[in-house]
């Protein structure tokens, strides 16, 4: 029994802001932001797309690449197919209630499909990943599952915060998860085969979103100076993910007793191109190895991974049978890593 990705999907809002763009409105700069941070542009959603909005466009991306049919029927048949919806995003439509992932289940008509959301920041669709698999390895009567990281984080930003304003962008990516009887074990192993989840709890504050929850309410007649907003203790979240990064590679070639050469790319969470290059300068790994997209769309969460992956199957840069490693890090705080053969 295997785990295969069989499909892949991503959205990203048209609305295109280079650095220059940010710099009119803060006071920064594109050389400033390229050089610390790899970020040439973002894309932000308009005021009234949430995050289901774009993960119902990336969905429906991957369920047309399954068929290969972008008919409505076609679409709504493919939908009925799903046995499991997994959302993860730091940015949801509502707080805490409903999960959003039920939200694209009704607006699919995934009629078949249960569905919850998965909060592990920017981790939260390597998370979501191991979890569907295991949802759907537990019970015989499962079988495909949709797994999306999704988030508006345009509408979480300090703008205050020059050093983490110009960090984020919005942005969908999503995979089809189908359990499949190819092996997941010897030469011809298929599909997710092996995952590293972690966390570091006490690290919460460095990524938090204060206000708004059950630990500080709005409360009746507040007159609210700020919106709620993502805030960021930028120097402790580089050097965790700098750790991070490198020792989740570490764990996962020793977990598979294989080195780097086997591994034919490294698609990791998009949060700095500088965090990527200082754990791959530890590792000696080259930079060619790791995927990255930042430069167009900065950091997505949990999007960035899914997207990733969308645009580098589509643009024919992984084989069937090729070993792809994906790597996260982020609010929790977070880390894991999946290894796929795809
Ligand atoms: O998904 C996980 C989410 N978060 C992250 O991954 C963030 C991890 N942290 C980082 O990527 C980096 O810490 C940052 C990119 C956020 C900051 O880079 P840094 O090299 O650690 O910069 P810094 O905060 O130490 O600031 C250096 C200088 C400061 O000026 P002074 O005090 O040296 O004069 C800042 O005021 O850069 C200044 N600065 C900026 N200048 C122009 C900070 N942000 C900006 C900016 N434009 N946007």
């Amino acid at each position: 029994m295997a785990f295969e990705i069989i499909a892949t999907g991503k959205a990203v809002p048209p609305h295109r802001v280079t650095n220059d763009d940010m710099a009119a409105k803060v006071d920064t700069n594109d050389e400033w932001i390229r050089s610390h941070t790899g970020i040439g542009a973002r894309h932000f959603a308009d005021a009234d797309t949430a995050c289901s909005d774009l993960a119902l466009e990336a969905a429906k991306q991957a369920l047309i690449m399954m068929t290969g049919d972008d008919r409505e029927e076609a679409l709504k048949e493919a939908a009925l197919s799903l046995d499991m919806i997994v959302l993860a995003s730091a940015t949801t439509d509502y707080y805490g209630c409903p999960s959003t992932a039920c939200l694209i289940q009704d607006r699919l008509g995934a009629k078949n499909a249960a569905a919850m959301d998965i909060t592990a920041g920017c981790t939260g669709f390597i998370y979501g990943l191991e979890t569907a698999a295991g949802l759907l390895g537990i019970n015989p009567g499962r079988k495909r599952a949709l797994v999306i990281g999704s988030e508006i984080l345009s509408r979480v930003i300090d703008w205050s915060d020059r050093g983490s304003c110009v960090l984020f962008g919005d942005g969908s990516g999503a995979v089809i998860l189908e359990k499949t009887d190819a092996p997941s074990q010897g030469p011809d192993r298929r599909g997710l085969v092996r995952s590293i989840l972690g966390a570091d709890g006490s690290g919460a504050q460095h990524l938090v979103i204060h206000r708004g929850g059950s630990r500080d309410p709005y409360k009746t007649d507040e007159v609210v100076a700020v919106s709620p907003h993502l805030a960021m203790n930028g120097r402790a979240v580089y050097t965790f993910a700098v750790k991070a990064v490198a020792d989740t590679i570490t764990a996962l070639l020793e977990a598979e007793g294989i080195g780097i050469d086997s591994v034919a790319r490294i698609v990791p969470h998009q949060a700095n191109a500088r965090i990527v290059q200082a754990a791959g300068k530890r590792l000696g790994i080259p930079d060619e190895k790791f995927f990255l997209n930042i430069e167009e769309y900065a950091n997505t969460s949990a999007a960035s991974i899914p997207i990733a992956l969308d645009e580098l199957n589509r643009s024919g840069g992984l084989k069937k049978g090729d070993l792809v490693m994906t790597i996260g890090f982020g609010g929790g705080l977070t880390y894991g890593g999946n290894i796929i053969i795809w």
